[in-house]
């Protein structure tokens, strides 16, 4: 069974739409849509904005359900002047940008106590949705590399300038790092896909609505071929 998890109704909707054979489950206030999709079964919840929803979703989604391997697929700002909006990310790792025990000789964005700096992703689901995503948009460019989470939607430039000096992150965005670490801890392989709807900074909220849109259609037909890894 694969998981696939997105913050917003709009990340999810259109594969949902997909899905045939639906059952519903409720827990903490969100709906687990279990179900077939592409013909494996999947699991599809929206967790809601931020890294404690992604967090509590991506346990239960864990505890419930036992997932060969979870995918968060959703938006995010680009770090990088050459990934465009529309353009995919797929994460090698993961890393919160707000996290700051610089003082306990820890580096930034290291949580105390764990033994990783960063969350790394499931190598060879992201070579094979790789390849997916080429043959599905094969208009747009994808790239793999870091992609770092905080409880903020970045739109200043000195923001964004800030977290590029010392993540290396090539997007950011309000869940992944969350999902990430819980798959870390309960063993579970994950991967984030994310299209970029803007570029985190002074121009992020412009024409948003429209990039956010166009931005999830590259990444449904990613999870529909995704799925079908799994059937
Ligand atoms: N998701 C999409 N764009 C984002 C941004 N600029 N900051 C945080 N999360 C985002």
């Amino acid at each position: 069974m694969l998981g696939i998890i997105g913050a917003m109704d709009q990340e999810v909707a259109k594969i949902k739409e997909q899905m045939t054979e639906v059952e519903v489950i409720s827990r903490a206030g969100m709906e687990f849509y279990k179900g077939i999709l592409s013909g494996t079964e999947v699991v599809v919840v929206k967790s809601g904005i931020g890294k404690v929803n992604a967090a509590a979703c991506t346990q239960i989604l864990a505890d419930y359900f036992q997932p060969e391997a979870i995918i968060n697929t959703g938006i995010a700002g680009s770090l990088c002047a050459k990934i465009d909006i529309g353009d995919i990310v797929l994460s090698t790792d993961v890393l919160h940008h707000d996290v700051d025990a610089v003082n306990f000789g820890y580096p930034l964005g290291q949580i105390p106590g764990m033994d990783t700096l960063s969350f790394a992703a499931d190598a060879e689901l992201r070579r094979k949705v790789k390849e997916i995503c080429e043959t599905v948009n094969p208009d747009i460019h994808v790239y793999e590399g870091r992609i770092v989470s905080g409880d903020q939607f970045v739109s200043e430039k000195s923001t964004k300038d800030k977290i590029i000096s010392w993540t290396q992150g090539l997007c950011t965005e309000m869940e992944g790092a969350a999902i990430g670490q819980t798959a870390y801890l309960n063993r579970i392989p994950f991967l984030i896909v994310r299209a970029i709807s803007d570029k985190a900074d002074d121009s992020a909220t412009m024409d948003y609505a429209e990039f956010e849109a166009k931005a999830i259609e590259h990444t449904v037909g990613v999870m529909l071929a995704t799925a079908a890894l799994y059937a």
